[in-house]
């Protein structure tokens, strides 16, 4: 079974061909350039950059893989959540290949392809937490088995990425910001006590706001240079951490007095290429005897390999609609 996938829920562009063996034919991701002199991505330029870079990448992947359109069986885009008009281009493209060849078109959820992307690379064993950091989302979910998702936590505001891309702004580094103040981030220190916002109500829900906001305050204060941005970068890496570690910690409490047990987690989304993050929430979890897994670093930022893949597992089950929790319906 051969799928063509096609992502193209933000500033990614990025076509893969797969077969069910997991053998990846092609795979081509390309991180749109224009949307860096705007600090952020601007949803217009974003649906025509698709336009214009799809067509060139799938004929790449093709050459590639020394395959035709007519070898694919499963044609798979990502139709939600995302912006609306790249995704409307992603799916329009994805779906004219399909009719052109007679084969079915497949709709994938970008949420759930984050989701499931370490079962590329790894056995999970059930139930699994899964903490999502990505530019949109940041969320924890309790996957009691693959067809039962809930959502334990998310931001009430900002997205994690979302937070390192704004805060990376205003200290006037450029976009996309996470592997910028990543990078930084390794010259400071953690001088700076920002703070970890609480909610008020008893949800375990997270709020990023607050912190750029603090962020804002000191550079009005200061004087931007060097060795100020690398200590706000690492003491925003230190604030970040901690109220992951926060949240997670209430999930797994709150599980407990459930009476269920997780033995394994899995980071996933864009913002799990940072190492900070990833090692120390690994190195917390380990000493909780639980086990962290991670996609294939392909799979970490957005890609079409997750939604190739997406569209196999689905497949494979019989169930080209797995039953989730709403929120990750389009
Ligand atoms: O998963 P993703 O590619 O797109 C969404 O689904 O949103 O995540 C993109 C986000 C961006 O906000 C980017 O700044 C962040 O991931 N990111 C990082 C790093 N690399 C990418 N954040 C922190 N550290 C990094 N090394
Ligand atoms: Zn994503």
């Amino acid at each position: 079974m051969l799928v063509f996938a096609v992502e193209s829920s933000c500033d990614e562009t990025s076509v893969c061909i797969m077969d069910d063996n997991k053998k990846i034919y092609s795979h081509i991701i390309y991180s749109q350039e224009i949307h860096k002199k705007f600090g952020g991505v601007v949803p217009e330029l974003a649906s025509r950059a698709h336009l214009e870079i799809l067509q060139k990448i799938s004929d790449k992947a093709f050459l590639e893989s020394k395959l035709t359109v007519n070898d694919i069986d499963f044609f798979a885009a990502t139709c939600g959540p995302g912006l609306l008009g790249p995704l409307l281009i992603g799916s329009t493209f994805t779906k004219s290949l399909a009719i052109g060849c007679g084969k079915p078109f497949i709709p994938i959820n970008h949420i759930q392809s984050h989701i499931f992307s370490p079962t590329f690379n790894n056995n999970l064993n059930y139930p699994h937490l899964s903490l999502l950091i990505t530019g949109g989302h940041t969320q924890i979910y309790y996957i009691d088995n693959e067809k039962k998702i809930s959502l334990l936590s998310e931001s009430v505001d900002d997205a994690l990425g979302e937070t390192f891309d704004k805060i990376a702004k205003i200290l006037g580094l450029p976009y996309p910001g996470g592997p910028e103040i990543e990078k930084r981030a390794n010259e400071g220190s953690a001088i700076y006590n920002l703070p970890t916002p609480s909610l008020k109500d008893k949800s375990m829900n997270m709020s990023f706001s607050g912190i750029k906001t603090a962020v804002n305050i000191l550079v009005k204060q200061n004087d931007l240079n060097e060795k100020f941005v690398s200590n706000i970068c690492s003491s925003f890496q230190l604030c970040v951490l901690k109220v992951l570690l926060k949240k997670i910690s209430e999930c797994l409490e709150s599980l407990k007095t459930k009476s269920k047990t997780v033995t394994s987690m899995s980071i996933v989304g864009g913002v799990s290429n940072n190492a900070y993050i990833r090692n120390e929430v690994e190195r917390h979890m380990n000493k909780k005897n639980i086990k962290i897994y991670f996609p294939i670093n392909e799979m970490m930022t957005d890609n079409a390999a997750m939604i190739a893949w997406m569209c196999i597992i689905s497949n494979k089950k019989n169930d080209l609609f797995f039953n989730v929790n709403p929120r990750l319906t389009i």
